[in-house]
């Protein structure tokens, strides 16, 4: 598109939300700070500009995107909010909570934004630089986390920097530092009788329970065929490009491999600690750094310690399975699909 400005990096202003929103209005691509994880936006009624979303990220077309809005008012006018909607967007908006919702059929969104399904994931991020962008923007913006699928998500613009090297599509990166909760969101199907988790994210489950009662949590493990409610629940995620270990006692580290601890007396040595005083939301906001960090030639791979699954713990050790699991295609050990350098 001609009307696009050359990529750049600009430090979070309002000066910056104002360029964003123009580049969204012209079908653009923005990445910018949530709370949770830096977003690789586009105007989610522009399907040009929602098809290079999944062009850039290397995205299969059948995994949809969070659809983000300023407020509740925008919301509903992409879907349809039911008792149990209401109730949560009122807790926890803006926040680390997305709701998937029957989207309106004849409301504006793209049908590649949702990939067709007839109902839609909607969040209203609390970030200052992300709520001034969608005030700019005026219009819904599709975000996806910008990395490459199937890879860490970013918590820093440097992060996104190094995963888009050559730019090619993405029109400007806003720099808001980093990403203050560090995992993403909470995303909960409030289109049933029972609220049903499909990712345990930003918001403990547990604080979602005290507003609308049990949350049905996954009952099985995810697969890598697809045949799941959220097709992002394809098992092999959020993968560091070196083999990861689980549920790994310090004394059983081997000898190359890098440990991620937690809590006060772990060992030091060869090991990182996500959080020395044992508090979970610190490590969620440390996980993506430390796993990028160690992403690295010489590392030959990361043993992590077991982490409480309760709480903020739950995204963890989701996240943390899933960057253990096989990649596809691949056996455990097997050479890295991505590479990030
Ligand atoms: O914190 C976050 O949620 C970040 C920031 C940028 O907001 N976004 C994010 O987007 O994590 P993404 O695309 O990486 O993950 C979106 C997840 C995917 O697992 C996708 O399958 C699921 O949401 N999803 C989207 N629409 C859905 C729908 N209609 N039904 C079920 N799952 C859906
Ligand atoms: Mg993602």
């Amino acid at each position: 598109d001609t009307a696009l400005p050359d990529f750049k990096v600009v430090e979070a202003s309002p000066a910056a939300a104002q360029e964003a929103g123009e580049i969204l209005r012209a079908g653009g691509l923005v990445a910018f700070p949530t709370e949770t994880v830096y977003g690789l936006g586009a105007d989610a009624t522009n399907d040009k500009a929602v098809a290079a979303i999944f062009a850039i990220k290397e995205r299969p077309t059948f995994n949809p995107l969070i659809v983000h809005v300023k407020d509740e008012i925008q919301a509903a006018k992409l879907a349809e909010f039911n008792d149990m909607a209401q109730k949560l967007a009122h807790a926890f908006w803006p926040g680390a909570l997305t709701l998937v919702l029957k989207r309106k059929a004849d409301g504006p969104l793209s049908l590649l934004a949702t990939a067709g399904l007839d109902t839609v994931a909607v969040r209203v991020p609390s970030h200052p630089v992300a709520l001034a962008l969608l005030a700019e923007a005026d219009v819904p913006v599709a975000a996806p986390s910008a990395n490459k699928s199937g890879y860490v998500s970013p918590t820093l613009a440097l992060h996104v920097l190094m995963q888009f090297k050559d730019r090619q599509g993405l029109n400007l990166i806003i720099d808001g530092s980093s990403c203050p909760v560090g995992v993403e969101s909470t995303i909960i199907d409030v289109t049933g009788p029972v609220p049903v988790l499909l990712r345990p994210g930003g918001v403990a489950v547990e604080d979602i329970e005290a507003v609308v009662g049990p949350v049905q949590m996954p009952s099985a493990e995810p697969s890598s065929d697809g045949d799941i409610k959220a097709p992002g629940q394809l098992k092999s995620h959020y993968a560091p490009s070196i083999p990861l270990r689980i549920n790994v006692e310090p004394k059983d580290r081997v000898k190359g491999e890098s440990l991620i601890t937690f809590g006060p007396d772990m060992p030091r040595r060869a090991a990182i600690n996500l959080s020395k005083t044992g508090d979970l939301a610190e490590a969620a906001a440390n996980l993506f750094i430390m796993l990028r960090a160690l992403d690295m030639p010489g590392i030959r791979g990361i043993a992590v310690v077991p982490i409480p699954n309760t709480g903020l713990g739950r995204a963890i050790n989701d996240r943390l399975n899933r960057a253990s699991a096989p990649k596809d295609g691949e056996t455990p050990g097997a050479p890295p699909k991505y590479h990030d350098p």
